[in-house]
């Protein structure tokens, strides 16, 4: 297994990151809230990939993105298990932050994004890209990435950082990695291990409904399959790939993104057309 550093000081991660740029070294920098699955892994070999000298993974389930009553205690963390995975993907740095030293005492700035974030997830959880864009800002001024990666999944997030990225000048690449799915389609999430086996097999209705989508076809009819599985749809939208604004019909340039609740568990998939 590779030796991997481990952070838990912002500081010392910073200088630790700036001095490794300052020796040329390429660093990838991958956001992570932990209980890292193969969908995190898959960044990790994206990053190397990329040629990084230095992989620098983040975990820290960032209380400032949950809503009052969304899971934020209950969200998994594991940290010993993390840190295994990440040194055996070959990452070089992990950061551990706390929520104390992440957010000082009346720590009172925010970046927010005006636009990408207003419909889908933005609509239904107020103050989520807020706190994803302000956590995401600091990571970026902590090590100094010259590309971060951020996964499929959560696709309006990526489009979000993308434009946090360009209106603010940050000087760094944003990539993004394809969805991993698990072998029964199942897109890999950390929330999937609060399904039971039963809820495990209604949410195969989400890839099932995705995949079968043609252009053309009508989104009520997904919507309708999705419910008929026994999941309570947040949201099913279909939206240009990359203003986010409503589309009608799915062809060519459209996402289709899906929200649903599947028991309480939420859980959100999309496809690119
Ligand atoms: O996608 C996530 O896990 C989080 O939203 C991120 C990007 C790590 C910010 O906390």
């Amino acid at each position: 297994m590779n030796s991997v550093k481990v952070f838990k000081d912002p500081a010392k991660l910073q200088k630790w990151c700036r001095e490794r740029k300052l020796a040329g070294a390429k660093i990838a920098l991958v956001p992570t809230m932990g209980a890292l699955h193969d969908g995190h892994m898959s960044l990790i070999r994206a990053a190397k990939k990329r040629g990084a000298d230095e992989i620098v993974v983040s975990v820290f389930v960032n209380p400032v993105q949950f809503g009052p009553n969304e899971d934020y205690e209950k969200y998994p963390r594991d940290e010993k298990s993390d840190l295994a995975k990440c040194a055996a993907e070959g990452a070089t740095a992990v950061f551990f932050p706390t929520p104390a030293n992440m957010y000082l005492d009346r720590h009172s700035v925010y970046v927010n994004e005006e636009d990408l974030s207003k419909g889908l997830c933005g609509a239904r959880r107020p103050g989520h890209f807020r706190g994803v864009c302000t956590v995401v800002a600091k990571l970026f001024n902590l090590a100094h990435p010259d590309f971060a990666v951020f996964g499929q999944k959560d696709y309006q997030q990526a489009q979000v950082i993308r434009r946090m990225v360009r209106d603010l000048n940050f000087d760094l690449k944003v990539v993004v990695a394809p969805i991993v799915r698990e072998a029964d389609g199942l897109a890999r999430s950390s929330r999937n291990a609060y399904l039971s086996p039963e809820e495990h097999g209604k949410a195969l209705a989400i890839s099932r409904g995705l995949k079968a989508l043609k252009p053309g076809a009508r989104l009520s009819s997904l919507a309708r399959s999705l419910e008929k599985a026994g999941l309570k749809v947040d949201y099913v939208e279909c939206v240009d790939a990359e203003t986010l604004e409503p589309r009608r019909k799915i062809e060519k340039g459209v996402c289709v993104l899906v929200a649903v609740y599947c028991g309480k568990t939420r859980l959100i998939d999309n496809r690119v057309f």
